[in-house]
């Protein structure tokens, strides 16, 4: 474990990001390598959510968002799409302890309600019994996508000027972003994808407008605390400028 003191230790905790997003990509491939099926890499994956949840909050971060499921993947097969939601409950019912007694607050973005009942029911009882958890919030994208956050957020203010509490020259950003499902959650500082895959797909859109990005080709199920470690050292090398000149910063 010597690697994973010495990276830990090459991190500015004064100047972590407050927010991470993750991107999980991989499990299938790491299934096929290991010549297991499809369920077997998310399985795994599991342990990665866990190990990430871990480091993400012992060095302090506010906000970790993980892409767990996006609008598109239900067009997987039945069989797969069934053992995800079935981890989802089977996950959440498991660690729901831990998170409590690590103080770490379960939420998710994405349209939810459309969730399987008794994912959506899991989902709920895991929020509800950490919500007054303030270490760190853990944010699942479930049945998200950012096309549809965008949309739904265009809706919900053309509903307020049809109903005339709002004028179309009044909408700015900051209106827009509290209809967004991110509301109140700061735009994540850095976006973490695995598995070689150099794309965004739909996730959090509006928010990344200034993130960095962070592509490894490990794969998720093998990702584990030195490589976030490894992210954000990354991350803090970099000079983020938005919009400005190097000399103009402080
Ligand atoms: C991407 O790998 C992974 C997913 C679509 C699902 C992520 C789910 C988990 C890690 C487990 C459940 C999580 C929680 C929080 C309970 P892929 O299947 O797209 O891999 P591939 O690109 O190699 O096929």
């Amino acid at each position: 474990m010597r690697l994973r003191m010495d990276l830990k230790s090459q991190i500015n905790l004064e100047k972590v990001p407050r927010h991470i997003a993750i991107i999980m990509d991989g499990n299938g491939r790491w299934a096929k390598q290991h010549g297991k099926p499809r369920v077997f890499g998310h399985r795994n994956g599991v342990k990665a959510v866990r190990e990430t949840t871990e480091a993400a909050a012992e060095l302090g971060i506010q906000h970790l968002t993980l892409y767990a499921f996006s609008t598109e993947n239900w067009n997987r097969p039945k069989l797969e799409v069934n053992a995800l939601m079935t981890l989802l409950v089977e996950t959440i019912q498991a660690e729901v302890n831990t998170l409590n007694k690590n103080d770490i607050r379960l939420t998710a973005i994405g349209d939810i309600a459309k969730l399987p009942e008794r994912s959506y029911r899991a989902l709920q009882d895991g929020m509800e019994k950490t919500r007054n958890n303030k270490r760190m919030n853990l944010i699942l994208a479930l049945n998200y996508s950012a096309k549809w956050e965008i949309l739904n957020a265009a809706r919900e203010l053309a509903a307020k000027v049809e109903a005339g509490q709002l004028k179309p020259a009044d909408i700015d950003e900051k209106k827009f972003i509290n209809a967004l499902s991110t509301k109140g959650i700061p735009d994540p500082e850095l976006l973490i994808r695995t598995s070689g895959e150099n794309r965004i797909s739909n996730f959090l859109l509006w928010q990344i407008a200034y993130a960095e990005l962070y592509f490894t080709p490990t794969l998720w199920p093998d990702f584990q605390k030195e490589h976030l470690y490894q992210a954000i050292i990354d991350y803090q090398h970099r000079e983020r400028r938005f919009g400005k000149i190097s000399e103009q910063l402080v």
